[in-house]
């Protein structure tokens, strides 16, 4: 089994639980209040352990007491954290989420620690990894640096584009497979269309193609002049945060194993569908006996 390495960021997520969100100048009553981990990049290494793959992360928090749970998660989820840099007088990242009756959610990020990931090349583990993956929580400059080092050992990159942000030439180059979802795409494209329409159009670019996560409608994959897609099953949504980071771990985790397409796209689309299902980022991503589970129960594919 090949090891992961994800470049990214940590967050403390505050969630609100709204009936609807407010409007420019009106105030709400919230219906609670939870505090959960979260970070793409945390969500996606706890995700992939999950899976069952072997993960490194490479990370920045502050010196405060949110960065040192961090360090507790992924300490209990066996991410091993020796990458991770504790950076003095800046707060660890924090997410404040809107979450709605319809499970969507809106989201505000103070980047604090994840902002001052340094860039650097010599990291021991993106040297011995098969697979590195990143997103865009941390300074490109980082994801350049560990890139350019799995470039050069023959690990795969991935580039999980969000959230959605215009992106320098070298990132896209330097990406072998490119994740994700419609507005990410469209943001990348310059033009809205439809799901499959977006994965062909940005495909061309990168060595194994584009990943395209389209919520109810599951995910595609498109590389070269195929097309793969995996519907996702009906699930009732309580909450979606995180679903996108469950579908990523999954798939890393799939690659990392050496499953093949259409196989490593199912694990991914079933993963983020159970992540759907509970409150909050990290609590909700799903382990990979539940991911096997559903699968084996028959879901059936379109
Ligand atoms: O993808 C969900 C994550 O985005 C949340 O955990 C929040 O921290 C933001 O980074
Ligand atoms: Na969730």
């Amino acid at each position: 089994m090949g090891r992961l390495v994800v470049v990214g960021s940590y967050n403390r997520d505050t969630v609100l639980r709204v009936p609807r969100f407010p409007r420019p100048g009106e105030t709400l009553a919230a219906i609670g209040l939870a505090r959960f981990h979260g970070g793409k990049g945390s969500n996606q290494a706890v995700a992939a352990a999950r899976s069952g793959a072997q993960v490194a992360i490479r990370a920045a928090i502050g010196t405060d007491d949110a960065g040192a749970e961090a360090l507790a998660l992924w300490r209990a989820e066996g991410v091993d954290a020796a990458a991770v840099e504790r950076i003095a007088g800046v707060p660890t990242g924090e997410a404040v989420i809107l979450v709605d009756d319809a499970g969507e959610n809106q989201i505000v990020i103070l980047g604090g620690a994840n902002d001052a990931l340094p860039a650097q090349a010599d990291i021991p583990a993106i040297a011995a990894a098969a697979l590195v993956l990143a997103q865009l929580e941390t300074p490109i400059e980082a994801t350049l640096a560990a890139f350019r080092t799995a470039r050069r050992s023959g690990a795969a990159t991935l580039l999980n584009a969000a959230p959605a942000r215009p992106l320098p030439e070298e990132a896209l180059a330097l990406t072998d497979i490119l994740i994700v979802n419609e507005t990410e795409a469209a943001l990348l494209l310059g033009r809205a269309g439809e799901a499959e329409v977006l994965a062909r159009a940005l495909s061309p670019r990168h060595a194994r193609g584009v990943v395209l996560t389209a919520g109810a409608a599951g995910a595609f994959w498109a590389r070269g002049d195929e097309v793969l897609h995996v519907p996702a099953p009906p699930t009732e949504v309580v909450d979606s945060t995180g679903a996108g980071d469950a579908f990523i771990g999954a798939f890393a985790a799939a690659l990392a194993e050496g499953l093949a397409g259409r196989e490593a796209l199912r694990r991914g689309v079933v993963a983020g569908s159970l992540a759907c299902r509970r409150a909050g980022a990290v609590p909700s991503l799903p382990r990979r006996e539940a991911i096997e589970a559903l699968l084996a129960a028959g879901y059936q594919e379109g």
